[in-house]
């Protein structure tokens, strides 16, 4: 299993490429699978999982080529197995984005359940209740969602659907199946994350009737077969926000090209706050620090508030930052799984519920670590960067999962930062 050895205390400079986002590109990969024309992807982020995703399509008969600068096409044209396996699905929660489009299509689609996760139960009760409600039987046997259409139906039909609460894939399956439906749905409550924006676009290049997209009300009018597009990734916002995060904590000064401000405004406001220096120039974001930040409380929200998967980087930042900070996570229960690795570094942190209150400016020192989930490990990685001596990074396979080499990106800022492969 591979670790990071970081030996800390070096201020990260120059600049750095952002890379598309992954809570993007894995959904429009799913899209291609709307159509059985080719579909063009650019800006694919190079990680594992994008390639747990296109596994997962190929499994169902998809083409799918990817070159070495970003670009992944797609050819759903001989799909003949609309069906999304444990064994792939239980290392990827995203894969329930395969439902909608599958049904949606084919008429029928056979998906496991992801079952748990290291941050929270996770449940898919909003997909299931949103998809019924345009007609879909679903039944759950053995660990599967069997979805199909009545019979005598040939697509779904359009509906009003209220979700419970804001679902980010479930928005997105949702989009996805009524692209293909009869009629017009209506998405209350819908998620307003730029990546569903960047979703409805390219729908839109398929030839989807959509609406609202980027509010909290969408709306779609089904159209009876989508034809094939191109489109590139939207720039990952919480790769983007992990770096200002690292830079700013080791007090430093980077570009950051292609990264979206306006994609990061509450974290951006929480880093000016801080007493951090960022400002967006030309293609980027530029962020400049002393180091001598002040810590920020703050609570994470559906977009465009604070966005949960910046939870544990700003906590890093916090740490190191002056003076207490209470940090409060509201979307998933069991999202503090790093604090206990930040005090074996020395953090200061108590938790009580979803609140963790950190005491600013405890001294870090260098130690093993264990990544336990995907932004976690992105939050050890920083508080190794500015802590005294050597800190290896263990289980980095979940880093991996959604980060496009972040250790050479690092690297390339001048971080003392290598990869143990064992
Ligand atoms: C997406 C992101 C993930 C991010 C999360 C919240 C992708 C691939 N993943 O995950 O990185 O952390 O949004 O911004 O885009 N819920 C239910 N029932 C459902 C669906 C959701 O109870 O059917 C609950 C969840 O348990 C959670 C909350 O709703 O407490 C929000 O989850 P959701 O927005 O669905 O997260 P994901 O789409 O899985």
């Amino acid at each position: 299993m591979d670790k990071l050895l970081i030996r800390g205390g070096r201020p990260l400079h120059g600049e750095v490429l952002i890379s598309g986002a992954k809570n993007a590109a894995l959904p429009e990969l799913c899209a291609a699978l709307l159509s059985a024309q080719p579909v063009t992807l650019h800006n694919v982020p190079r990680l594992q999982d994008v390639a747990t995703m296109l596994k997962l399509i190929r499994n169902m008969g998809v083409t799918a080529e990817r070159d070495d600068n970003g670009t992944v096409t797609l050819n759903a044209g001989a799909l003949n197995n609309p069906e999304a396996p444990y064994e792939l699905v239980k290392t990827m929660r995203a894969s329930v984005l395969a439902l909608g489009p599958l049904l949606a299509r084919f008429g029928h689609a056979k998906v496991s359940l992801p079952g748990g996760c290291a941050i929270g139960s996770r449940p898919v009760d909003q997909h299931i209740k949103g998809l019924q409600a345009m007609g879909a039987v679903i039944t759950v046997e053995n660990g599967y969602m069997n979805a199909s259409l009545p019979e005598g139906w040939k697509r779904l039909k359009g509906a009003h659907i209220t979700t419970d609460m804001v679902t980010v894939t479930g928005t997105e399956n949702f989009l996805m199946a009524a692209a293909l439906a009869e009629g017009e749905t209506v998405l209350e409550n819908a998620a307003m994350e730029p990546e569903i924006t960047d979703l409805a676009e390219m729908l839109i290049k398929m030839g989807a009737r959509i609406s609202g997209h980027g509010t909290s009300r969408i709306t779609i009018e089904g159209v009876e077969a989508l034809h094939g597009c191109e489109h590139a990734v939207v720039a990952d916002r919480i790769e983007a926000g992990t770096f200002l995060c690292a830079v700013a904590a080791t007090g430093g000064e980077a570009f950051l090209r292609h990264g979206r401000a306006d994609h990061l405004s509450a974290v951006i406001d929480k880093l000016l706050e801080a007493g951090a220096q960022v400002q967006t120039e030309e293609g980027g974001i530029r962020v400049r620090s002393q180091g001598r930040l002040k810590a920020q409380s703050f609570r994470t929200t559906e977009y465009p508030g604070f966005p949960t998967d910046m939870q544990a980087q700003f906590m890093a930042l916090n740490l190191v930052a002056e003076g207490p900070s209470m940090v409060t996570e509201t979307i998933f229960e069991n999202r503090f799984m790093h604090v206990n690795e930040m005090m074996r570094l020395g953090a200061r942190i108590t938790t009580d519920g979803r609140v963790a209150t950190v005491e600013g400016g405890a001294p870090l020192s260098g130690a093993t670590v264990m990544a336990t989930d995907l932004r976690a490990s992105a939050s050890l990685v920083i508080a190794g960067l500015v802590a005294k001596g050597e800190t290896l990074v263990d289980r980095i396979y979940h880093l991996d999962r959604g980060y496009d080499r972040m250790e050479a990106k690092l690297r390339g800022l001048g971080a003392d930062i290598e990869r143990v492969s064992q």
